[in-house]
């Protein structure tokens, strides 16, 4: 199969259409059969849920070329495991977690001419997504639903690649307790808008939302949970219920232990010993990991050991293990590589 003719090696992370898109219907309490359709438009009634109630979830995921030329997706199970979480959640229709693998493999073979080639240092994003598609006007859940797969190559979500991030303490919130954090839907983004277009403003790559409740421990960014390395070695991400449990990091965390022999913790963070931490970063799928340096509360630096120039030293290693097991050069545990070519 001929690649497209892109410039893969100066994609920023954003969007490229690309060839086919997935899409089903559900309707009188189910779901069609699904299609492929090079058709990108959605069109729906100027009342749709999600319009006016911003009823929509979505997952995000890649497929990654190995060295040995094959075409893989990293845990898709997970990805379909969440969507039905958060389907539960708004109040959606479950589309079935087997449909949800087998129509990512069909998505993506059906536009493998965009999946960059290996060592070109990007991918393709995968995004499905799913949205009330029917007229509501009383607030309440829409009987129709829309579930799609498009596809996008991309680089880094970060400008400047690998290059530490300065991050700022938010003075806003990002998600309340027993709200809806811990699932991807559309309006958790929605409200993190203003945040991250300040932050920009003010010279910030991005922010660190505390919990709401205390303001006194550490969430996570508007697309990425925290990593932090101890001056002893020791790998530490915070616990929350209203954080999205990302599965970058959870992959993260065997990987520290299993491959690297490193001890792990999966615990409240606070604010006041971010300064005991050797390193930072974070991770996430379109994050993958990128380092953090510098961290700003109200004035105050917090400056990370490892320096504004490059990785720290076990932040490295984990980047390299979780994306030499991405890309097929190291052994992935079983069940991790979805090989759809
Ligand atoms: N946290 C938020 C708010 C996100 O949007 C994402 C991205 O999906 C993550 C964390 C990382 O999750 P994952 O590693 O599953 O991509
Ligand atoms: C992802 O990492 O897939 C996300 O959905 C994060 C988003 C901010 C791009």
């Amino acid at each position: 199969m001929e690649k497209k003719n892109i410039d893969w090696s100066n994609l920023g992370f954003g969007y490229v259409k690309t060839d086919y898109r997935f899409v089903s219907d559900f309707k009188d309490g189910k779901w069609d059969d699904g299609k492929m359709t090079q058709d990108d438009k959605v069109v729906i009634s100027e009342c749709a849920g999600v319009l006016q109630y911003a009823q929509t979830i979505f997952e995000g995921m890649k497929a990654y070329t190995t060295q040995d030329g094959r075409i893989v997706t990293f845990r898709p199970d997970l990805n379909a495991s969440r969507m039905a979480d958060s389907a539960r959640r708004l109040e959606m229709p479950v589309f079935p977690e087997d449909r949800f693998v087998e129509a990512v493999v069909e998505t993506v073979k059906a536009n493998a001419a965009y999946v960059p080639p290996y060592g070109s240092g990007a991918t393709l994003y995968i995004r499905p997504y799913m949205f009330g598609s029917n007229p509501v006007i009383g607030v309440k859940p829409a009987d129709e639903y829309q579930f799609r797969i498009f596809t996008t190559p991309v680089g880094p979500y970060f400008k400047g690649g690998v290059k530490p991030l300065t991050i700022r303490v938010s003075d806003f919130d990002r998600a309340a307790p027993h709200g809806t954090g811990h699932i991807k839907a559309g309006l958790n983004y929605a409200m993190s808008l203003h945040a991250i277009v300040d932050a920009h403003q003010q010279g910030y790559d991005e922010n660190m939302y505390l919990d709401a409740a205390t303001r006194t421990k550490v969430e996570e960014t508007g697309g990425a949970n925290f990593l932090f390395i101890t001056k002893d070695g020791k790998v530490v991400t915070p616990k929350s219920e209203s954080i999205l449990p990302s599965i970058t990091r959870r992959s993260l965390m065997h990987v520290a232990k299993e491959y690297l022999e490193l001890e792990v913790e999966e615990r409240e963070v606070f604010l006041d010993e971010l300064k005991d931490f050797a390193e930072c970063g974070l991770c996430g799928t379109a994050a993958v990991i990128s380092p953090v340096g510098k961290i700003v509360d109200h004035g105050k630096e917090i400056c990370f050991p490892s320096g504004m120039e490059a990785m720290g030293p076990v932040t490295q290693k984990l980047y390299e293990t979780l994306t030499g097991i991405q890309m097929g050069k190291l052994e992935a545990p079983e069940g991790w590589l979805k090989v759809i070519e």
